[in-house]
Parts: structure tokens; sequence; C-alpha cells
């Protein structure tokens, strides 16, 4: 089968044939018909990411079918279109991953490959109205975006949300469940063309403001009226103390990445005066996705996806994404 693999870091990534999987007992073989890039599979190819261990194949998200069931797997039929939980071994904690937990794709093998094995209980149905390079976009970025919204900064309907980076695969879902959960969402992006893109699409955003222009948080709230209930920011840096303006009073600050790295000075009395909440959230566990597929499909979500490529161009699909250019999941089919 052919699949996606980085041998080290800072190499360009191969598609090569390698050979087929068996599923072992417990374990169903999935033949994969999209996956999709997440930024990790960027920090890793540049060596910026924890515990790196190459070669290895690529690649966290993955949609398809059910190709072969091993010993003791019932339940499922050969053929049926399937989504998978991005990670093994979470634990049994709702609060926080365990010590084994792991993202797919590094050390695991991931889902850039014609097929893959996944033990059973990390394979669920792929939602019906979806195809399979719209599931394929859901996994990790879903994962992260739901828990970062419901379960750590816990959106109420009629609240104010402001999503940080709208082009982001995370941020795009964040922003869109928000929305369908009846909050009111405004974003940010550093790109005109990618916030006027996103406010036109059906993702029920209120507005949205260009983050380098000068003074971008008072010219935001001041024509909101007030700050933001809830805050859900990846780039950190020293973006970040920008976001504590932003806040209203009692407000939650929810973060899942540092783009921009550590965050260098955190103005404490903003925090303590403002009675502010800094929540730091990782992907979900088994029982979030959970959520987040009965979420999707209660809603009818469909995730943008930005671009696809083959999956023979997967590098070239990593330097697209590293490069920023994307509103939402960027996908390889195959
Ligand atoms: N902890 C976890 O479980 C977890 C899960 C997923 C992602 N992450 C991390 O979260 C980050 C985003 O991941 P992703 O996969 O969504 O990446 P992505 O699809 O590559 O998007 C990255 C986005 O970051 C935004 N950005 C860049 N500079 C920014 C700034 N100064 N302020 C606000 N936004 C800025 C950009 O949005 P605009 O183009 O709109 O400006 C860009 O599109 C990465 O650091 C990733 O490693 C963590």
């Amino acid at each position: 089968m052919l699949a996606l693999q980085l041998d080290a870091p800072h190499q360009p990534a191969v598609a090569r044939d390698i050979p087929t999987p068996e599923p072992a007992a417990g374990e169903i073989l999935v033949k994969l018909h999209a996956a999709a890039l997440n930024h990790r599979d960027v920090w890793i190819q540049k060596g910026q990411y924890a515990g790196i261990k190459l070669p290895c194949t690529l690649g966290a998200d993955g949609a398809g079918e059910i190709a072969g069931l091993g010993a003791g797997v019932e339940g499922w039929q050969v053929g049926a279109p399937v989504i998978l939980y991005p990670g093994v071994e979470w634990g049994d904690a709702p609060q926080a991953q365990g010590r084994n937990f792991r993202v797919l794709g590094m050390p695991d093998p991931g889902t850039f490959a014609e097929y893959t094995t996944a033990a059973a209980r990390y394979v669920r149905p792929r939602p019906a109205h979806l195809s399979a390079e719209q599931a394929a976009a859901l996994p990790l970025a879903g994962l992260t975006a739901y828990r970062a919204a419901f379960e750590r900064a816990r959106v109420q309907p009629g609240e104010r949300v402001l999503v940080t980076g709208v082009g982001g695969g995370v941020a795009q879902l964040a922003a869109q469940f928000c929305a369908a959960a009846g909050a009111e969402v405004w974003v940010t992006s550093g790109d005109d063309d990618k916030l006027t893109r996103a406010l036109a699409l059906p993702l029920g955003l209120r507005g949205g403001i260009n983050y380098r222009q000068d003074h971008w948080v008072r010219t935001l709230t001041q024509g909101i009226g007030r700050g933001f209930d809830v805050i859900i920011d990846s780039a950190a840096g020293d973006a970040f103390g920008t976001l504590l303006d932003a806040a209203a009073p009692g407000g939650r600050l929810v973060f899942y990445g540092a783009t921009l790295g550590n965050i260098p000075n955190l103005p404490a009395a903003k925090v303590f005066w403002k009675q502010l909440s800094i929540l730091g959230t990782s992907m979900g566990s088994e029982q979030d996705f959970d959520a987040m597929l009965a979420f999707v499909n209660e809603h009818q979500l469909v995730p943008v996806v930005d671009k696809t490529f083959p999956l023979a161009e997967g590098e070239a699909a990593l330097r697209y994404l590293e490069a920023g250019q994307q509103l939402g999941k960027v996908v390889l089919a195959f």
C-alpha cells in the first residue's frame, strides 16, 4: 500500500509502498479514503514536537471503510463507512489524559496511508451527511475544538465568544461549534481575505477583525459594546496579553496551542482584577469524541475543507499548510 512517511526531521515526507497491515485480535483494518493534515504534522517534520521517533507514517485523522475484522471483533460489517478516534490510551480520567496517551501518526503508524489498523474501541460510524473528505477533517481538530469550547470553557447559549485565527483547522471548527450551540461568535484572522471568506460561509458568525490591525481589541469590543465571555486561542505568545483586554469581567480564556511560543508577560493584575480564568486544553477523550460526533450529527455540521491533495503529493500538502494560506482543513484524498 502507499503511505506518506517521514524518515527524519527536516526531510521531505516521502510517499512509498509499504506492507499492508493485518488486523490483530480486537483490531479493525480500515481502508482509508481521506486523511486530514494538522499543524502537528508540520511541527514533527520541523523537529519541534516532543518525543519524536522516526521513521513513521504521519497523520492523525482518517475516514474510510472497514476492510477486515480481527479475531473477536463483532458488531461491524466490512464496507461500513467509519471515522477514527485520533489518539490511543487517553486513560480513565475525563479531566486529563494519562501518561500513555499518544496521538496517531508518530510514534504509532498514522493515517496517511491506504490502510491502517485500529483497536475496535477507536472506530466510529462516519457521520452519514459527510463525505469521506469532510469526515476526515473532523477527528483531531473537532475533538480539540469541542473539548475547548464545551468541556473546558463551558460555552453557553447567548454568550459572546471570540475565536482567534479562524483560518486554522481547529479555530474554524471551534467557531462553527460555538455558533451552532447558540453563542454569539466573532473571529480574528491575520488575513482580510480569509475573514471575508469565513464571514461569507454559513457558519453563523457575527463578525471579525484582522489581528494585525492596530488597536484591534479596542475597535472590536467598542463596536460590540463589551468584552467576550469566552476566548478560544491557539497562538499564545506575546499576543496573549492582548486577549486579556478583550475578555469581559469573569471571562474564560481557553488555549490549546502556542503557535507564537510561550506567553512572555502575563499582567497578573488584569487576571485577578477581572476575575478571569485561563484554561489549557488538549485534544480529548473518547467520550469527548463521541459527544463531538453526536453534536456534529445533531446540527448536521460540515467542516470547511480548504484544499484536497492526492496522497502521493503529501509533501506539497504539508508545505501548503505551513504557508498558512488555508481557511479550514487541508485533506489528502485517496
Ligand atoms: N493541544 C492540542 O491538542 C492541539 C490540537 C490541535 C492543534 N494544536 C495547536 O494549535 C495550533 C493551531 O493548529 P491547527 O492545526 O488548527 O493549525 P493550522 O490549521 O495550521 O492553523 C494555524 C492558524 O494559526 C493562526 N494564527 C497564526 N498566527 C496567529 C496569531 N498571531 N493570532 C491568532 N491566530 C494566529 C492562523 O490563523 P489566520 O490565518 O486566520 O491568521 C493559522 O491559520 C498549532 O500550534 C497546533 O500545534 C494543539
